[in-house]
């Protein structure tokens, strides 16, 4: 008789939305490590085409994006640490891709249909990937839950007073740079960049109807990991 190895766990799609500087991706990161998946940061990918806007000079308006879109490439990678790394047309653009005027243009070039037609399909075709070498993946971004993987099986959505974000935010760049805008700046900039997230026509962030909200206003990075991992162990543990 053929003896079949039953996979150690089935395999697991795990769906993290949320405003801006809500902790999705450090929380993301964290539990794809604790709970063994891959890590997919989807608004690197949003990133790095706003990138690819400001290079070429191109304006983030419909008929420039179908003009230039086919021809961009943009991929991801983790390196042995696990962590992620996205690639422009092949050239690695993981830093860059943070600086203020790319934060400022991905969210202008992420309300245009096609360049989320193009992203949505490449993160589908790249969780798949994952799913198959790791067993499943963490995603994170503004649409996951509702449109990227609307059948995703543990779906997060978090949430956090605007004010504590902005001095999240503002501890994190002042962490990294040695310096770091007034607080109203940085709440300010959160704000805009909510509302025009919020207010897109295609794909606007929203909570799913069967996420969890979790409201991190209160509690600590490795709380809210842990309630994330939480679900997906539950979630394997069903199998
Ligand atoms: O999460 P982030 O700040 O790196 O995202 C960069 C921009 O991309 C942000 O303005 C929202 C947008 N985005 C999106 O529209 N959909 C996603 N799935 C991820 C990010």
């Amino acid at each position: 008789m053929r003896t079949v190895t039953p996979q150690a766990y089935r395999t697991v799609i795990v769906a993290i939305d949320g405003p801006a500087s809500s902790g999705k991706s450090t929380t993301a990161r964290a539990v794809a490590q604790k709970v063994g998946l891959l890590y997919l940061d989807t608004g690197a990918m949003y990133r790095a085409v706003a990138l690819a806007f400001l290079r070429a000079g191109i304006e983030p308006d419909p008929a420039e994006a179908e003009r230039v879109l086919d021809a961009l490439h943009v991929d991801v990678d983790h390196d042995a640490d696990g962590a992620m790394r996205v690639t422009l047309d092949g050239e690695d653009v993981t830093e860059e891709v943070r600086a203020p005027e790319v934060t400022r243009r991905a969210s202008e070039v992420s309300a245009l249909p096609a360049v989320r037609e193009k992203l949505v399909e490449e993160q589908r075709r790249i969780a798949a990937a994952f799913e198959a070498e790791g067993g499943g993946v963490v995603l994170d971004g503004r649409d996951i839950g509702t449109v990227v993987f609307p059948e995703a099986d543990v779906k997060i959505f978090l949430v956090a007073d605007a004010e504590v974000r902005a001095r999240r935010r503002r501890a994190e760049l002042l962490e990294k740079n040695g310096e770091a805008p007034p607080l109203e700046e940085v709440l300010e900039n959160i704000r805009r960049r909510d509302a025009q997230d919020r207010a897109r026509e295609m794909s606007p962030l929203r909570q799913a109807e069967d996420a969890v909200a979790l409201d991190t206003t209160e509690r600590s990075i490795e709380e809210q990991v842990e309630f994330v991992a939480q679900r997906v162990r539950t979630y394997r543990a069903a199998a």
